[in-house]
């Protein structure tokens, strides 16, 4: 290829670890083209903002960042291609040309293999183009393999989309309906990560307990029985997966934490709310006892677990009563981890246009108050680390010169004195220190286990 043909990449990513992956893979699609990263917009031809709908004003960053990238194409005489993906694309379409007209690419989740066609069209055409479809194609049969090492971590969708309608949620309706990936085109990718370095592998979906696949012989498979099999490629040091729902939260999948050694004991499982009241406006299918019931029998099959999880105050209905409830339901849990948020009104959501909308004011004190709990028990459960002996993946250098930097099975950044040549591998670890952010090791022993 010649100098003139190479053509500089720069995706904008905001939102989950959907996103995160879907943005790889989008540089992906593109390579072929000619399309190398670029670490800056200002060096690009090509910006894609790949975006999220998730909570508050996500429409309105999504036009305050293109207001920023417009002057930048504008720099550079119109010679950009301006994107719009993920899941805002999705829920605004055509919306988002009328209000930012030099946008040349609008595409939803489910469109990103058609991104070559796309920026084809858009050249020719000269104007924009829109693809917000739910197309009858799979886009994962129709993705390059990934030719860019991921790295020592690395993300790999094995389900999409979501039919549970949570009341608050846009999910649904941004990403579609539930899907899974076939089991052997999710092994064949994650042998191919782990040929190109990849030791620990996170499995992603909205629903990632919803997964169900086929085995060899037409057997019907859970995630249980997929992480059995990830479990058995050589190398392979680590699995996680993310998202998944209390509903989906089978016998075998439990068990599959007692006995795969790689699966991190670690997981994050939203709860959203103690109240059954509000659990059951939220249409989550699930009782708080329901949910004290799986965390009791996940700690049973694997003693050291720690859990994440999410939680919205504020729902539509929500009493102080019920706020009460998930207060009880943490202290209950004891989270090593946990996000929250204020409820926020989506449109076209059933919660949005529900009776009893909670004030800005109740919503931020229960913010306070519940964010304060997890927190305390946040820096409890770290303050507990220190004095273990933990096994830690180191994925990169530190900071400071001489760090090497990695994650506890725990998910915390651990960081410590050591060699380079250590990154990739898995070494056990002294904790000495509780930082806000991290823990401080030193090297117990090398274990070199890849
Ligand atoms: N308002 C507030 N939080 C929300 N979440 C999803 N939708 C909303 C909403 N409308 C939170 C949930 C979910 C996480 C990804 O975002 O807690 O688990
Ligand atoms: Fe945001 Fe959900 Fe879309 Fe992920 S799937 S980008 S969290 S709206």
């Amino acid at each position: 290829m010649t100098e003139t043909e190479r053509k500089r990449l720069h995706v904008i990513t905001w939102g989950c670890q959907m996103n995160v992956y879907d943005s790889g893979r989008m540089a992906d699609v593109l390579a072929p083209l000619g399309y190398g990263p670029a670490a800056e917009p200002d060096d690009a031809d090509m910006v894609i903002l790949n975006t999220c709908h998730i909570r508050d004003k996500a429409a309105e960053k999504v036009f305050s960042e293109l207001g920023r990238l417009r002057k930048l194409k504008e720099a550079r005489g119109g010679r950009m291609i301006l994107a719009v993906a993920g899941c805002v694309a999705q829920a605004e379409g055509a919306e988002i040309l009328v209000r930012a007209p030099y946008v040349d690419i609008v595409l939803g989740p489910q469109t990103y293999h058609r991104l070559p066609e796309m920026v084809a069209r858009a050249a020719r055409a000269g104007g924009a183009v829109i693809e917000t479809d739910f197309p009858p194609e799979d886009k994962f049969d129709h993705l390059p393999e990934s030719a860019t090492p991921q790295g020592v971590t690395a993300f790999l969708t094995i389900q999409e989309g979501c039919d549970k309608f949570c009341s608050f949620c846009v999910v649904p309706y941004t990403r579609g309906a539930e899907q899974s990936r076939s089991a052997a085109t999710i092994l064949r990718e994650a042998r191919h990560l782990v040929s190109q370095g990849t030791r620990e592998i996170t499995l992603l979906g909205q629903n990632v307990n919803a997964w169900h696949g086929e085995g060899g012989h037409g057997e019907g498979w859970g995630l249980g029985r997929l992480l059995r099999e990830m479990a058995e490629i050589p190398d392979l040091l680590r699995i996680r997966y993310a998202t998944s729902h209390p509903r989906d939260m089978d016998d075998d999948l439990i068990a599959a934490h007692r006995d795969i050694p790689a699966l991190m004991p670690f997981l994050h499982l939203p709860v959203q709310s103690g109240s059954d009241r509000v659990l059951s406006a939220m249409n989550r299918k699930h009782t708080a006892d329901d949910f004290r019931r799986i965390v009791d029998k996940l700690r049973t099959a694997r003693a050291d677990l720690a859990l994440s999880s999410d939680f919205i105050v504020g729902h539509p209905g929500e009493t102080e009563a019920d706020f009460e409830d998930t207060m009880r339901l943490v202290r209950d849990t004891g989270f090593a981890l946990a996000y929250s948020f204020k409820y926020s009104q989506r449109p076209g959501t059933p919660a949005a246009g529900a009776p009893g909308q909670v004030t800005e004011a109740d919503k931020d004190r229960r913010l306070q108050e519940l964010q304060a709990l997890l927190r305390e028990q946040q820096a409890a459960f770290n303050a507990g680390c220190v004095g273990l002996e933990l096994p830690v993946l180191f994925t990169g250098t530190g900071r400071h010169p001489g760090q090497i930097a990695g994650r506890s099975p725990f998910l915390q950044p651990v960081h410590l004195l050591g060699s380079a040549s250590l990154i990739g591998t898995e070494s056990l670890v002294r904790i000495v220190a509780n930082h806000p952010n991290s823990l401080a090791g030193t090297l117990v022993q090398e274990r070199r286990t890849a």
